[in-house]
């Protein structure tokens, strides 16, 4: 569904991703792993097109999308819930959902039965909405592009405790239902019990992969790569 072959990209001067590669397989749930600053926000730039890699390649269903704007991006099958959400503030709940809608088997009652809460919040504007309800609405965003491949750059950070077990239970059921997903957050516990796999990057490249039993059976990995 993804490829990344060994991208290297940066900002200015500086290079962030050296040789980082990932690849997630049509229904797999992979997690991205990895302290502060390493580059999983800036490798999911580049699968976005939102930053362009200066070399290495991005495969998309097969088809090269290295270097693709984000829309043709899209298109070709991936949802992005970006870092920060970024939701449209002044656009209501539901504008938000249509803004970016694709046709395909999510609509907004799809949308609404998963997330009661933005259902009732319809007419709500985007900066009326606590953080939780803003991360239901990007999660929403993204599911009305109908991808194959959802992008979760920080599922569930800053969110309540409760909120975050909704996010979590969210994703098992979306995964269930066959939805490739890549997802960056903290919460380890948590993703080992969604993903297939998980990846940890350090300094821009991947340096381990295994699945949860095999993290949890090595505790160095934890201790020099994520420092828990
Ligand atoms: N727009 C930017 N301009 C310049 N440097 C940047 C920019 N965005 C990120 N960086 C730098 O690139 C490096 C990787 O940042 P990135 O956001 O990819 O890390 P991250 O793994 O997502 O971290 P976090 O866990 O804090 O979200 C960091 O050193 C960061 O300071
Ligand atoms: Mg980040």
């Amino acid at each position: 569904m993804l490829n990344l072959q060994d991208i290297v990209a940066g900002y200015g001067g500086s290079t962030v991703l050296q040789g980082m590669s990932l690849h997630v397989a049509p229904g797999e749930a992979v997690a991205l792993l990895g302290r502060n600053g390493m580059g999983k926000t800036t490798t999911v730039r580049v699968i976005f097109g939102l930053l362009r890699a200066a070399q290495g390649r991005v495969t998309v269903a097969g088809r090269d999308m290295t270097g693709a704007a984000p829309f043709a991006v899209a298109r070709a099958g991936l949802g992005l819930v970006p870092e920060g959400r970024q939701i449209f503030p002044n656009l209501t709940v539901d504008e938000n959902l249509i803004a970016t809608a694709r046709p395909g088997p999510w609509t907004l009652a799809r949308v609404h039965e998963l997330f009661p809460r933005l259902a009732e919040r319809r007419r709500h504007a985007g900066n009326q909405l606590s953080g939780g309800e803003q991360q239901m609405l990007a999660i929403g965003r993204a599911l009305m592009t109908n991808p194959r491949l959802l992008v979760l750059d920080e599922a569930t950070e800053g969110l309540a405790p409760l909120i975050r077990a909704e996010i979590w239970s969210c994703l098992s059921r979306l995964r269930a239902e066959g939805m490739a997903i890549l997802v960056v957050d903290k919460d380890l516990r948590a993703l080992s019990a969604l993903v297939d796999r998980l990846v940890v990057i350090e300094r821009g490249q991947p340096v381990w992969q295994g699945d949860s039993a095999a993290l949890a059976a090595d505790p160095t990995v934890q201790e020099r790569f994520l420092h828990v």
